[in-house]
Order: C-alpha cells, then sequence, then structure tokens
C-alpha cells in the first residue's frame, strides 16, 4: 500500500533520456518476502529497501524485488529506485490510437498513461485502487519549461538549469500524474469557488486559441454548486505544442494537445473528472462508465446550465439514434467492457444516458442528492457500480436494479424513460 512517491526527474530534452531517483514509502499489508513495482523499460542504477540494497529482477512488465531483510505485515518501509533511460517511441497497442506513458517530441515531452501507461515512466504500484501523494520534481534544461500535477514552485538549479517541484497532497491514481516538458507560458486565471486557475499554454499559442479555455471559472463554480468543494488545491490546463487526439483528465491539470479549435464540452468534460474519476476513483477498470459516463453526463448538464434542457435533450436524442442505428440497436454491455475497449463510444454515451435515465425515473432533486452524496463519501476513495447503485437505491429508497441492469449490463439499448414507445422520434 503505498503512501507517497517523491519522484525526482533529470531530464535530457536533447538527447531524450531520462534519469530518475524515485523514493516510494509504503505500508505492508501483508507479510512481504518479495514484492513487485510495475516498470518497463530503464536500467536499474541502484535499488534499496530501508536504506539496505534489495536484489532485482525484471519480468514482464515487473520489477521483482527482494529485500535483505522480509517485510512483517503492517510494516512502513521506503524503496529508493534510482533508474536512466530512453522512454517512448513506443507503438499503439490497439486500445487507444497512440502509445501510453512518456513521449518525447521536437522540443519538449508528454506522459499521458490512461489505463496503464505509468510503468513506462515511473516504477509505481499502477493500479488506481493503490492511491498515493506524490512530490515531482523536474529538472530540464532552459529554456523548457515542466509542467506537472498540483501546486508548482521553482526550486535552485545547476546553471542554465531549471527545477520545477509540484505538489499532489491529495490521493492520486497512478495513471493521473502527468509532466509536460516545453516552452510553456505560466498563465494565471485568477480563482473561482475559491479555487486558482492556472494555464501552461505552448509560448507560441495564439491568444484567441487560449481564450477558448476562458469559460474553465464558471464551469468550476457551476461543477461546485452542485456537486460540492472542488476536491484539489488547483486547477487548468496544460496544452502541449504536439497534435493529441484527446485529453486527458490529468489531476489538477487536463492535457491537450494542440488543435484548430477546443471544444466547450471536452473542457466541461475534463473539468468534471475532477470529482468523478479522479476524486473518486474506479476500483477496477471495468467499471470505466462510472469515469466516463459521469464526466459526459456532467458536461451536458453544464451545457443545459447554459442554454437549457431542449438542446441537450437533443443531443441525448442524437447520441441515443447514433446508438441505435449503428449496430441494431445493440452496444457493448459498458458496465463489463471488454479489456481492450474500455474507451469505446458507448462507454460515455450510454453511461451519460444511464444517468439521463436515472434522472427521469427519480426526478432531479432525489438525482442531484445521489451525485452530492456519491461524491462526497467516496471523496479521495475508490468506488464500483454496485456501490453507487447501493447508494441510489439507499437515497431513492426504491429497487432500481432493472434499470441498471438493462442499461448497464445488457446488450439491447433500453428505451429512455419519458420517452414512450418509439423513443422520441
Ligand atoms: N479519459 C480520457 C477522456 O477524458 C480518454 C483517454 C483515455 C485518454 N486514455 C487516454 C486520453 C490517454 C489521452 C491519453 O475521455
Ligand atoms: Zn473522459
Amino acid at each position: 500500500d503505498v503512501h507517497s512517491y517523491a519522484v525526482d526527474l533529470d531530464v535530457d530534452v536533447a538527447a531524450r533520456r531520462l534519469q530518475a531517483d524515485v523514493t516510494i514509502s509504503a505500508v505492508a499489508s501483508q507479510p512481504l518476502a518479495a514484492f513487485n513495482l510495475d516498470m518497463e523499460g530503464f536500467d536499474i542504477v541502484s535499488l534499496e529497501v530501508d536504506g539496505q540494497p534489495a536484489q532485482t529482477s525484471r519480468l514482464a512488465g515487473e520489477l521483482q524485488i527482494a529485500p535483505a531483510d522480509p517485510i512483517g505485515q503492517g510494516e512502513a518501509f521506503t524503496v529508493h529506485v534510482s533508474y536512466a533511460g530512453s522512454p517512448g517511441g513506443l507503438q499503439a497497442d490497439g486500445l487507444l490510437p497512440f502509445a501510453l506513458g512518456w513521449q518525447f517530441f521536437d522540443g519538449g515531452a508528454y506522459v499521458a498513461s490512461e489505463p496503464d501507461g505509468t510503468s513506462r515512466w515511473l516504477p509505481s504500484n499502477d493500479h488506481p485502487l493503490d492511491k498515493a501523494t506524490y512530490v515531482l520534481r523536474v529538472t530540464v534544461d532552459e529554456p523548457y519549461d515542466a509542467a506537472c500535477n498540483g501546486l508548482r514552485s521553482e526550486t535552485t538549479a545547476p546553471e542554465g538549469r531549471r527545477t520545477f517541484v509540484c505538489e499532489m497532497p491529495q490521493p492520486m491514481a497512478t495513471y493521473l500524474a502527468t509532466v509536460v516538458i516545453a516552452d510553456l507560458e505560466l498563465e494565471h486565471a485568477g480563482t473561482a469557488a475559491g479555487v486558482p486557475i492556472r494555464n501552461y499554454f505552448p509560448a507560441d499559442m495564439p491568444r484567441t486559441a487560449r481564450q477558448e479555455f476562458d469559460r474553465t471559472g464558471e464551469m468550476l463554480e457551476y461543477f461546485t454548486s452542485i456537486l460540492g468543494a472542488y476536491p484539489f488545491d488547483a486547477y487548468g490546463v496544460v496544452v502541449a505544442p504536439i497534435e493529441l487526439p484527446f485529453a486527458l483528465e490529468t489531476q489538477t491539470l487536463t492535457l491537450f494537445g494542440i488543435a484548430d479549435h477546443y471544444d466547450e464540452g471536452t473542457i466541461a468534460h475534463e473539468l468534471a473528472h475532477q470529482w468523478f474519476g479522479n476524486s473518486i476513483s474506479l476500483s477496477r477498470w471495468q467499471d470505466i462508465w462510472l469515469n466516463e459516463g459521469f464526466a459526459t453526463y456532467a458536461s451536458l448538464l453544464w451545457f443545459e446550465h447554459r442554454f437549457g434542457a431542449e438542446p441537450v435533450d437533443t443531443e441525448i436524442h442524437a447520441m441515443y439514434r447514433v446508438l441505435m442505428d449503428s449496430n441494431d440497436g445493440q452496444t457493448m454491455r459498458i458496465g463489463a467492457p471488454p479489456a481492450d475497449d474500455l474507451f469505446n463510444r458507448a462507454v460515455y454515451w450510454r453511461g451519460a444516458m444511464t444517468l439521463h435515465a436515472l434522472r427521469q425515473e427519480v426526478g432531479d432533486p432525489l438525482f442531484f442528492q445521489i451525485l452530492r452524496t456519491y461524491v462526497e463519501r467516496f471523496r479521495y476513495g475508490n468506488a464500483t457500480t454496485d456501490d453507487f447503485i447501493a447508494l441510489v437505491q439507499e437515497i431513492s429508497a426504491r429497487d432500481l436494479r432493472a434499470l441498471f441492469d438493462a442499461w448497464l449490463f445488457q446488450e439491447k439499448v433500453p428505451f429512455m424513460p419519458g420517452w414512450g414507445a418509439e423513443p422520441g422520434f
């Protein structure tokens, strides 16, 4: 059970090389004669457990560690690992159209790991159940800048170099850790709902493009009003100066790539993930709809707040029609998606529709009470689909298992409550 990661990275962008020192503070949840960390690539320079050199071996993405002395159940211990190498250059592996983990590009580097790319830059217990706090220190050559999760400060560095320190004192799942290195400009955009907003943009990013993020503060205020306090110390985006086909909700600092246009729905979606996915994490990847369905529905709620219920209803009908038309009224079972298709659009859309169906069934007051209670009860922790269903049963005092079964666990897309037999067309 990892409590904290202290990560010290020395990055040579020109040579595309990383040299790292990581200290992991953990507690043994069972007696350990040996244990594994997830780690891919790199050469291990040294590894100590509680200051004593430990034996290591590598096997298929795992770093196996045998400490000099076995660790007793409940005992705290620290692992210090020093390693170096050249990450990245990997091919997309089918789940997503690009490679996960650490990627260098001309002029910098970025990290995008969801779901399982963290081990390609950080030896870790790479599972969202094992959340931990982080301090990331990144040393780069001038003129590079490093953006990373949480509040950032700068500390002294050798001549011609800069060291940035990022602190994440709230629990964070491994896949949400990020570093972006580039010629970046830090922009403070005031505070909203008491939360400082800071963005990192490529130095040459035009003002008009930067302005597309100007509604972030209003969004933060709206989501705070329906969901309760924003769970972290800051929010904002980092735009890496390369094209990326997706945005990623890296904790407190959503990652975008260069684009002609930044979609307001996506900006709201990634912010909503800070509650749904980041503060409340998955317990198992099968429950990915708890992230993507909720963030997608939250972005629809934002549009409802801005433009009223009608355009949102039209949007839900449009998603419904696409799902109905694309495969004879069926999709994958979004409550049990195949491991190689976690980010299928059905997870996003049908997940959002599941919440919309619940809302039609229980009405607005109970629906929003359910969301707020869910956010509060599982804050900084983990939940499962069953946890959410149990909470719905509790708050609504109704048996809605059939609704969840139809929306999450059957291929046939159900009728939306309130749309009638000919669903709304
Ligand atoms: N969670 C992202 C979203 O908001 C999608 C995603 C999954 C992703 N894995 C990623 C984006 C890796 C970028 C990189 O929908
Ligand atoms: Zn998402």
